[in-house]
């Protein structure tokens, strides 16, 4: 969806929960296959856990809490406040679940996320970043020792050619400020697995599991096909 205001600007994070839980499926799924797949592993994680990207929170209500240890509390984040706003409202109730806007991106990570977690997870959320290394940095000082980080992010993807060819349309190309933001990290890699093993190590990290895997997702609704441009 893009969203131009009266200045003509594209306007950054402009998000509608409902309509991103009604097409989500795909994310869903796949966060489900993840969580299965560390079953083991987080069946026994029972301490404070953070979701980045966590977007309107139903996966990380309905996927990632229970797949940890019941006494495991999670904090979802996003840089988007609407879908934090909407998360907050509809997950009230929930006791071992908190909301809070973060950018994960950001040069100053608040001293209330550091040396925090013991589990930083992060599904589709991370290639849009344009600075991994920042985003990855960030997560490194969140964990405490031994913390584990697991994510799910997309390398490439078809859409992301629709997006770069989009600052060279004339329709958009005014309305795009930062040509950046339309970079997709490891979108260009040949070896993406490989660049991102190593840029972890550089950063710190011990690398347990790390993989590339080819996957697709079919959706007989074309109205259901959601994509946010910033
Ligand atoms: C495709 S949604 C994924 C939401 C959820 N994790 C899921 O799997 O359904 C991507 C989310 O990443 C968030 N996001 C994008 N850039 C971000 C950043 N720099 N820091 C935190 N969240 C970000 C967006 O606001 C959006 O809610």
């Amino acid at each position: 969806m893009l969203t131009i205001n009266n200045n003509n600007d594209v306007i950054k994070y402009s998000y509608n929960s409902l309509k991103y839980i009604a097409s989500n499926t795909s994310q869903r799924e796949k966060a489900i296959a993840i969580t299965d797949e560390f079953n083991e592993y987080l069946k026994n994680v029972s301490g404070k856990c953070i979701d980045i990207g966590c977007g309107p929170g139903d996966v990380t209500k309905d996927i990632i809490l229970p797949a940890l240890d019941p006494n495991a509390v999670v904090i979802g984040t996003d840089i988007s406040e609407s879908m934090i706003d909407y998360a907050k409202k509809k997950y009230i109730k929930e006791k071992r679940l908190e909301f809070d806007v973060l950018d994960i991106q950001t040069k100053n990570l608040p001293t209330k996320y550091v040396s925090e977690f013991d589990l930083v997870f992060s599904s589709h959320t991370l290639h849009w970043c344009n600075d991994i290394t920042q985003a990855f940095e960030n997560i490194y000082r969140m964990l405490r020792p031994n913390g584990v980080m697991l994510i799910l992010f997309v390398t490439s993807h078809n859409i992301f050619n629709v997006l770069e060819n989009l600052i060279y349309d004339g329709r958009f190309a005014p309305h795009i400020k930062d040509v950046n933001k339309y970079t997709w990290p490891l979108g260009k890699s040949i070896n993406p697995r490989k660049q991102l093993k190593e840029l972890l190590q550089t950063l710190g990290f011990t690398v347990i599991h790390c993989s590339h895997r080819d996957t697709f997702h079919q959706d007989a609704n074309t109205d259901r096909f959601f994509c946010k441009f910033f």
